[in-house]
């Protein structure tokens, strides 16, 4: 029975794949673990982790931490945001997102979305800001960047913090610059199903130097030193198991994006001519982080979202409907005044079209076939 179940869940082809290094190249780094005896607290692999993504972010600062979920969390503490105040977010993200601000005693504020990157639309913010604004969260969703000079435009006219949920965005630039410089925080995600993983993972990004040292202790329960407790922490900390894999992740990553980019191009080539999908595309002035491969389907192709979803489930072909059920339509939050439909017309019709496609370097050119001819409206249909 349990082969028979193996052997079904290895015929799926699901959204993505886990990049790995070689298992020897693997247990080289555990060996150095084993003799060294150092497994976690800010060992010598976390130590030229960090280094090394500076340099891959082009930023200043880079604190690594366990996850991304913890990072965020830890973002929206150092900035000592007021007790109760109010986030302007996006409800087309994960929810991790506005979990992070609750789990701060703060408030999130939905804000809708712009249909072309569906990331929140920078001309529905001022509207939500009230006296107890003070700060913006949003999301460089699905890698498509933020309108990032708008929304800090906003921010420094109403004095409002900025952080960014980079969690798709790793690599990403926006006019030439690294998308990690902006705002005054950025959190991505190392988790197994991004395009650099420590399996389970995350990184803040910043410029001011004034932080390192608070997030430094906010990430190790706020302890200065052996006797001296400065702040009320959590327990960030990357351990070297994880720092090992994205030492040997960071060599590969490139070589990941470069097959991805093939197999876009596939896509967008056989997807082009097909009425009712449309492709969202990165701005011109962006580059792509090559996260996921998102499409939308339009009320003039003749099946539904959730019609096509099946079909590709019924052949083991796993598409994501990613982000559907929206944050605002969760039970914890649905009750807000920003969940109501009226203030989120866009991401309420985009939640019903959006479907994410497999997107791996690993995806073989016949499935790829398969997926785009399944998208092949059938005559009569
Ligand atoms: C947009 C977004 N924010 C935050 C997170 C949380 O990151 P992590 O899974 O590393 O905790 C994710 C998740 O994967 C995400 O997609």
């Amino acid at each position: 029975m349990k082969n028979l179940q193996e052997n079904k869940q290895n015929n799926k082809t699901f959204v993505t794949q886990p990049l790995l290094p070689s298992l020897e190249e693997y247990i080289s780094h555990l060996k150095d673990i084993w003799e060294s005896k150092w497994l976690t607290n800010m060992g010598e692999k976390h130590n030229l982790l960090e280094n090394r993504l500076k340099g891959v972010l082009k930023i200043k600062n880079v604190s690594l931490f366990n996850n991304g979920a913890i990072a965020l969390l830890t973002a929206l503490k150092a900035l000592d945001l007021p007790a109760g105040s109010e986030v302007i977010t996006t409800p087309f993200t994960f929810a991790a997102t506005p979990h992070c601000i609750s789990w701060n005693g703060l408030l999130p504020v939905f804000c809708d979305i712009e249909p072309g990157t569906m990331c929140i639309d920078p001309d529905k913010i001022e509207n939500l800001i009230t006296a107890k604004t003070s700060a913006i969260l949003a999301v460089h969703v699905y890698g498509f960047p933020c309108d990032v000079e708008k929304i800090e435009k906003i921010a420094q006219k109403h004095h409002l913090k900025v952080i960014f949920d980079a969690a798709h965005a790793f690599t990403t630039e926006f006019k030439g610059k690294s998308i990690a410089t902006f705002g005054d925080i950025s959190m991505f995600s190392f988790h197994a199903t991004k395009l650099f993983n420590t399996a389970e993972g995350g990184c803040l990004t910043y410029n001011n130097d004034d932080l390192v040292k608070k997030i430094y202790n906010l990430r190790n329960f706020g302890i200065q030193s052996e006797e001296i407790v400065e702040e009320i922490g959590i327990n960030g900390k990357m351990n070297e198991l994880q720092a090992s894999l994205g030492l040997l992740n960071l060599e590969l990553f490139e070589e990941e994006k470069n097959k991805r980019a093939e197999i876009k191009a596939f896509y967008d080539q056989n997807l082009a001519g097909i009425k009712g999908i449309r492709v969202p595309q990165m701005p011109e002035t962006a580059t792509n982080s090559y996260q996921y491969y998102p499409i939308v389907i339009e009320d003039d192709y003749p099946l539904s979202r959730n019609e096509l979803y099946e079909k590709f489930k019924s052949i083991n072909i796993m598409t994501r409907k990613y982000f559907y059920p929206i944050c605002s339509d969760y039970e914890c939050y649905k009750g807000l005044p920003s969940s109501s439909k009226e203030n989120l017309p866009v991401t309420n019709e985009i939640k019903n079209k959006v479907l994410c496609l497999p997107f791996y370097g690993n995806l073989d050119f016949e499935t790829l076939k398969i997926i785009c001819k399944t998208l092949m409206p059938v005559r009569n249909q």
